[in-house]
């Protein structure tokens, strides 16, 4: 067991792990099958799933148990799923949950592409315009309607709404949620959200497709991934594809499976107060009707700007020491990530009692700086996954280089600068902290 020196230590040695990299992969590749099917703030690319995969799973087991209790868009369960293991896990965010429900399950293709055809065919019937569909009424959440007010124009707001009658009254279940998906990822495109900022930013100036074009576009992507998906899944999985799946809308330190039952934990948890997730995902949640009211649902998730506890008690020595000094330049903020470490510490619990002993949980995390403070996240995850039981593994630091542009570093800090004050090319590099049940 390392104590916080050594542990800090650890880190400042490490030397980036080329091969974690993976600078030579194509974006083709990191959004293969359904991965692309919806955009998702922080997800991580497939590589790093199916590499760990590759060295922690026996490639001669036929069965294995793979959990992610901040699943996401889904990366882990779609891999986990493509080789045939049962694929278990949790997210809090309603969103995520049915992405991930649905990049999860592959589609007959010749039956998907006709329901594809019959659904364009139904909502630009003789190619009149979506407004001019008479027999549609469209479908805009009543409550939510100042909301969508603020983000659609009120043309495409109806448009939308037709669109969202069809799906609604779609009779196959998995059909439904599939156009669903395509309705939610194209609403940035179709709204008054600046497209380059993942924050809620209004661009006033946005010129606005139609949003049938939109959809076709991007139902057609989601058809092809579909098809390369279904065509690599074996057929025992695509029969016993019900009992593989066991994925729950629910929080992180509640995970459906049982005690020593998981062969590997892969997940990427949330980052401390840079994701809102009730936030980001606000146009879905509102026209998919997903939440009563955003201020409730952004308490639920870890690492929101709105929660704080009166007494967290932090196992981790490093956290406490983050947390003191935050406090003398924010004491709200400095809360804000207590909370975050506290409710950390009780999902590496959960991890620990459903991981088999010899099991492993790796954590795909970056640390960031905050009101000039250094929050050592990856540094706190090893020191919290040790302090409940676990032994702290292995380390990976890698470079992630999916981002479009290098950032720049400062030489003496070793920290990112601004352009004129910087002299070093960087990529931003990430950990992925290892842990073992023993
Ligand atoms: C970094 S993202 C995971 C991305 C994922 N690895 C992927 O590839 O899509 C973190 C996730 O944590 C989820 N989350 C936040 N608080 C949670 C909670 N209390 N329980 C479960 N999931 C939560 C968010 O909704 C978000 O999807």
């Amino acid at each position: 067991m390392y104590n916080a020196i050594e542990i800090n230590d650890i880190f400042q040695k490490k030397a980036i792990d080329d091969e974690w990299s993976f600078k030579e992969s194509k974006p083709s590749e990191r959004g293969k099958w359904t991965h692309s099917y919806h955009r998702y703030p922080a997800k991580f690319i497939p590589q790093i799933v199916e590499k760990l995969l590759d060295e922690y799973i026996d490639p001669n087991v036929t069965k294995a148990s793979v959990n992610d209790p901040f699943f996401g868009c889904g990366t882990t369960i779609v891999s986990a799923i493509s080789r045939g293991y049962e694929a278990n896990g949790t997210d809090i965010n309603r969103i995520a949950y049915l992405i991930t429900r649905v990049k999860a399950t592959p589609i007959e293709p010749s039956y998907l592409k006709k329901k594809v055809m019959d659904f364009l065919a139904r909502i630009n019937s003789q190619n009149t315009l979506l407004e001019q569909l008479d027999d549609i009424e469209p479908y805009i959440p009543e409550k939510h309607l100042e909301r969508i007010d603020y983000w659609f124009e009120e043309k495409t707001k109806f448009q939308l709404g037709k669109i969202l009658n069809v799906i609604l009254n779609e009779k196959d279940e998995v059909i439904r949620d599939f156009f669903k998906v395509a309705f939610s990822h194209c609403l940035k495109n179709c709204s008054i959200w600046l497209m380059d900022s993942t924050k809620p930013t209004r661009d006033l100036k946005k010129k606005i497709p139609n949003p049938y074009d939109v959809l076709k576009r991007h139902l057609k992507k989601m058809v092809k991934g579909n098809n390369a998906f279904y065509n690599i899944i074996s057929d025992k999985v695509k029969t016993n594809h019900s009992k593989l799946l066991n994925i729950k809308l629910s929080d992180a330190r509640k995970q459906p499976a049982k005690n020593n039952s998981v062969d590997i934990t892969i997940t990427s948890s949330p980052y401390v107060t840079s994701y809102e997730y009730a936030d980001l995902h606000q146009l879905s949640t509102i026209w998919l009707d997903l939440a009563e009211s955003l201020s409730d649902y952004r308490k639920e998730f870890i690492g929101t700007a709105a929660k704080k506890y009166e007494d967290a008690k932090l196992g981790s020595e490093i956290a406490k020491e983050i947390v003191k000094e935050l406090e003398l330049n924010d004491k709200k903020l400095s809360r804000n990530v207590e909370a975050f470490y506290k409710d950390m510490q009780e999902v590496f619990e959960e991890n620990y009692r459903i991981l088999k002993p010899g099991g492993r949980c790796c954590y795909v995390i970056g640390n960031t700086r905050l009101k000039k403070v250094d929050i050592l996240n990856a540094e706190v995850f090893a020191e919290s996954l040790q302090n409940t039981g676990f032994v702290f593994d292995r380390l990976i630091k890698r470079e992630i280089h999916s981002k479009l542009l290098p950032q720049l570093r400062d030489e003496k800090t070793g920290r990112f600068a601004s352009n004129e004050n910087a002299d070093t090319i960087a990529y931003p590099v990430e950990y992925i902290v290892v842990g073992k049940k023993e």
